[in-house]
């Protein structure tokens, strides 16, 4: 039978197991919660592994953020990840959390299933260090979608104008806050992530296409025709599943397939 492995360049070790912290008082510290969590280091000529540390959960606040940022703190300063808001804003801190991709700072360490919080960066894109992955393609790709309002029309006096009701459209993709956990959990995407948009930068595409104001739609659409940007969906619905922020990258991508197909009646 053919046995499928990794290259042994890239098998995950173990690592090391890090010294349980003392409390505040000196004391060994009473609540902790296990973290495992992936390294990667690109000047170490080591294959990856997955380091051990211990939270002391009365030092810390309760989300997983929190937990990696005591770690780096207190721990291991070497411990290198993406974050910025902490309140589900920025979209930096996503990252494979429990197995399912996920906002560090709106992941509660108590949401996790069994003991142990796993840790490990968004699958199927280039790590750059620990839990930081290459993003440079994902935003190329939302680049190439021309994320802004384009016109034709004479520039009006004062805004562009929107009733309530074209406005409301955009409500469930205006939110999108880039942060890739839906890209990184969509097979088509891991398979064909150079020439598929993906639902992230395709819900971005929506966004616009569903904009009254926006005066290039059928510019878009063509942008669109293709074999692998738009048609590589196949509905398999993880990117809604991931998606932090509740949206739903599948049906905007219904949408925009219902657009062409309308476009040629
Ligand atoms: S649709 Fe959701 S998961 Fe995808 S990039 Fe936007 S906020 Fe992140
Ligand atoms: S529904 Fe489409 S975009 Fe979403 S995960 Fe599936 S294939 Fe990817
Ligand atoms: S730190 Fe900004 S979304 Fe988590």
């Amino acid at each position: 039978m053919v046995q499928l492995r990794l290259p042994k360049n890239s098998r995950v070790g173990k690592g090391k197991i890090w010294d349980k912290p003392k409390a505040a008082d000196g004391t060994p510290a009473k609540k902790l919660t296990e973290f495992r969590v992936y390294r990667y280091d690109p000047d170490s000529p080591d294959n990856p592994r997955v380091d051990t540390y211990f939270v002391d959960r009365d030092q810390t606040a309760p989300m997983v953020l929190d937990g990696l940022i005591w770690i780096k703190n207190n721990i291991d300063p070497t411990l290198t990840f993406r974050r910025s808001c902490r309140e589900g804003i920025c979209g930096s801190c996503a990252m494979n959390i429990d197995g399912g991709n996920s906002l560090a700072c709106t992941k509660g360490m108590d949401e996790v299933k069994g003991d142990v919080v796993n840790v490990y960066p968004l699958p199927h894109l280039e790590v750059v260090k620990d839990l930081v992955c290459d993003l440079t393609n994902f935003y190329a790709q939302h680049a190439s979608i021309d994320p802004f309002l384009r016109t034709e029309s004479a520039q009006p006096v004062a805004e562009w104008k929107q009733s309530p009701e074209e406005r409301a459209k955009l409500d469930g993709l205006y939110e999108c806050i880039l942060c890739a956990c839906c890209s990184a959990s969509c097979p088509s995407y891991w398979w064909n992530g150079d020439k598929y948009l993906g639902p992230a930068a395709l819900l971005q595409s929506y966004r616009w296409l569903a904009d009254s104001r926006d005066e290039a739609k059928g510019e878009r659409l063509d942008d669109l025709e293709d074999p692998f940007k738009l048609y590589r969906c196949h509905t398999i619905m993880n990117c809604a599943n991931t998606c932090p922020k509740g949206l739903n990258p599948a049906e905007a991508i219904g949408e925009i397939k219902k657009m062409m197909v309308e476009r040629t009646i």
